[in-house]
């Protein structure tokens, strides 16, 4: 497994798996990595001979209230990861590679950004977007995996690309989830074990808010109603909603004309865990 630090590597090692005629496929992630990235890597290797993943925490993504300064590291455990799972090649760059002195573009996708995580974390999309064209066009993989589990910035990665006629194919990846339900996260490790037994109460009351909404329950009552069980159980929720799956707009009733999605954010002591499923 290949390991690079500056662009010129990055290139001269991509440029060589090319002449190899290798298909390429990219997984970034910010590391701190856990059973979902690895999913990740094995369906990209499902769909091309060689497999580059990113880990790079990307500032840009951060604002100031957010938590760049405790995001986890592990350099060492991820790569133990992605060597096991069969990686070619890992891109590190550091911050000042990503980002020289003087850069001034950024990329904003104006649909799927709005609303939810969007409102949470101003400038947030704005970073993802950011980094993963570059990501993109660094690499020149042909396809990325990403993990529905952030189902907005699926969404967001999705339109940027086709907008932007970036040729790069975007395969969602079904959520990994712990017995219980939970969505791995880098963030449950903060989560106290008296937050850790609630924490899965969020899946299960999505999970049947989706099922009564599906069985033609109102929408509105369905989720206040959940959003009230969460609440009772020591949640603090930013919303629970259910929306069209490709825009993210919202829905007081289901549409007949095309996939919805039930997408959730709530807090638990200092963790904001974040999920969403089917409807
Ligand atoms: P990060 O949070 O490290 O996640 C990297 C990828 O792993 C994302 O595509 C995310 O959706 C996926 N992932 C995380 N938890 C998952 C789970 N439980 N099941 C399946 N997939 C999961 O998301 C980012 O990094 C960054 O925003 C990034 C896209 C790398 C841009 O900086």
């Amino acid at each position: 497994m290949q390991i690079c630090r500056d662009l010129p590597s990055l290139r001269a090692a991509t440029a060589a798996l090319r002449a190899a005629s290798r298909r390429l496929a990219l997984v970034p992630t910010m590391g701190a990595l856990h059973e979902g990235h690895v999913a990740l890597v094995h369906a990209a290797r499902g769909e091309a001979d060689a497999v580059a993943a990113s880990i790079f925490v990307n500032p840009l993504q951060f604002n100031a209230s957010d938590d760049l300064a405790r995001y986890p590291r592990d350099e060492e455990g991820d790569l133990a990861k992605l060597r096991a799972a069969g990686c070619d090649l890992v891109w590190m760059p550091p911050v000042e590679a990503m980002y020289p002195p003087g850069s001034a573009t950024v990329i904003e996708v104006a649909g799927p950004s709005a609303g939810w995580e969007g409102d949470a974390r101003p400038g947030h999309f704005r970073g993802v977007a950011t980094v993963c064209c570059k990501l993109f066009l660094q690499t020149g993989a042909e396809v990325a995996a990403f993990g529905e589990k952030d189902w907005q910035q699926l969404q967001v990665v999705t339109r940027m690309a086709a907008d932007l006629d970036i040729p790069i194919h975007i395969l969602p990846v079904p959520t990994v989830r712990e017995a219980d339900g939970l969505a791995l996260s880098s963030r449950n490790r903060f989560l106290t074990p008296e937050e850790r037994a609630t924490a899965p109460l969020l899946h299960r009351v999505m999970t049947e808010a989706a099922a009564a909404i599906a069985g033609g329950a109102a929408v509105p009552g369905t989720l206040a109603a959940g959003g009230a069980r969460l609440v009772a159980a020591g949640f603090a929720p930013d919303y629970l909603a259910l929306v069209e799956a490709e825009t993210l707009r919202a829905l007081d009733a289901p549409r007949a004309d095309g996939p919805m999605r039930l997408v959730a954010a709530a807090r638990l002591g200092t963790v904001r865990l974040l999920d969403n499923i089917p409807v």
